[in-house]
């Protein structure tokens, strides 16, 4: 069997919270078992700018609770090149590493299943890391937890004030073509609706819900539009429902980055802790090109190819049906 003696991490992507327990429990997970670990910073890019370093337990020490990532990270367009991979190999076989846990989300596997079928001895597992929630093979990835939290306390906030003022408030959250986020913290503030990429809303049927709202003594409404929504953006949208519904005042809030942030929930950090140590004792009983992930809580692997091709993610059904039920 192939044996693995030095083991690089990485983070790629867009960052979330609970990353740094995973890199923790990788670091120590391999050194506990034998293994040399280092740590690449900024991911796919500190492979190509040869950007390592030595890491032992005293390298990740009080990290649990910090969001971000120890490692950096980024989205590195010379790693999709034939001539990026080839300098990432180099760089890795002259460190001597022979296996790679990579902590990211589609992008960051899709890099991964293309090296590792290109350079068969590096092995790679992933980990599903990423606020989307959008990868087969994990009902969580990691950071969806904690960002959900962020969001559903801003909103609150915001339905204080809505509702001191009588106002409809749009607000986007993040999830270009996953709408987690937005689904789940509607359904935890109560939002009048919720538009996702996943499912499409006409504003017709928006407006009339909206005007119901109203006929039924609302005094604040809350509209959730995730980022990838296809009715064109939360400004177009606010000004289209604006025209019909006169008689709310009508504002716009973007979330944004925020929701990246913040130290990491204990859900995420538990999550971030088993999926290191897992991706970790897969390598060393001669896993590869797959992704661990939580399934009925338990520890499930998938191949990256089947993650990312072969199935849809998709969101939960009786939610979506149940948010619009509940919020009458
Ligand atoms: O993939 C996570 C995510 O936060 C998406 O929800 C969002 O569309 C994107 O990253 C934003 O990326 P960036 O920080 O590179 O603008």
């Amino acid at each position: 069997m192939y044996k693995i003696t030095k083991l690089g991490v990485l983070t790629s992507g867009g960052d979330a919270p609970g990353m740094n327990p995973c890199i923790r429990a990788v670091v120590r997970t391999g050194i506990y078992n034998g293994l040399q670990v280092v740590g690449i910073r900024k991911g796919y890019q500190g492979l190509i700018e040869n950007d390592m370093y030595d890491m032992g337990p005293r390298s990740v020490s009080n990290i649990l609770n910090l969001g971000g990532t120890i490692l950096k990270t980024a989205r590195c367009l010379e790693f999709r090149t034939d001539e990026g991979m080839e300098i990432a190999y180099q760089n890795l076989k002259a460190q001597g590493i022979d296996a790679l846990v990579v902590i990211g989300g589609d992008g960051t596997f899709t890099g991964a299943l293309r090296f590792s079928k290109k350079y068969p001895d590096i092995h790679v597992m992933g980990v599903p890391g990423t606020i989307d929630n959008d990868l087969y093979g994990s009902t969580y990835t990691l950071g969806f937890d904690t960002a959900t939290n962020t969001v559903v306390e801003a909103i609150d906030k915001i339905r204080d004030t809505a509702d001191a003022h009588d106002r409809l408030f749009f607000i986007e959250v993040m999830g270009r073509d996953s709408g987690a986020i937005a689904l789940r913290a509607g359904v935890c503030c109560g939002a009048e609706a919720i538009l996702l990429p996943e499912k499409a809303t006409a504003i017709d049927e928006l407006i009339e819900n909206l005007k119901a709202g109203q006929h039924n003594k609302k005094s604040s409404s809350i509209v959730i539009v995730a980022e990838g929504d296809k009715n064109g953006g939360v400004y177009d949208i606010a000004r289209r429902v604006q025209k019909e519904v006169k008689v709310y005042d009508i504002k716009v809030t973007i979330l944004g980055h925020l929701q990246r942030g913040g130290s990491p929930s204990a859900f995420d950090r538990v999550l971030g802790s088993r999926l290191g140590y897992a991706a970790v004792k897969a390598l060393i009983k001669g896993h590869t090109r797959e992704m661990v992930g939580l399934q009925a809580n338990y520890i499930k692997i998938t191949s990256l190819e089947e993650a990312l091709t072969e199935h849809e993610f998709k969101l939960e059904e009786d939610l979506m049906e149940m948010a619009d039920i509940l919020s009458i």
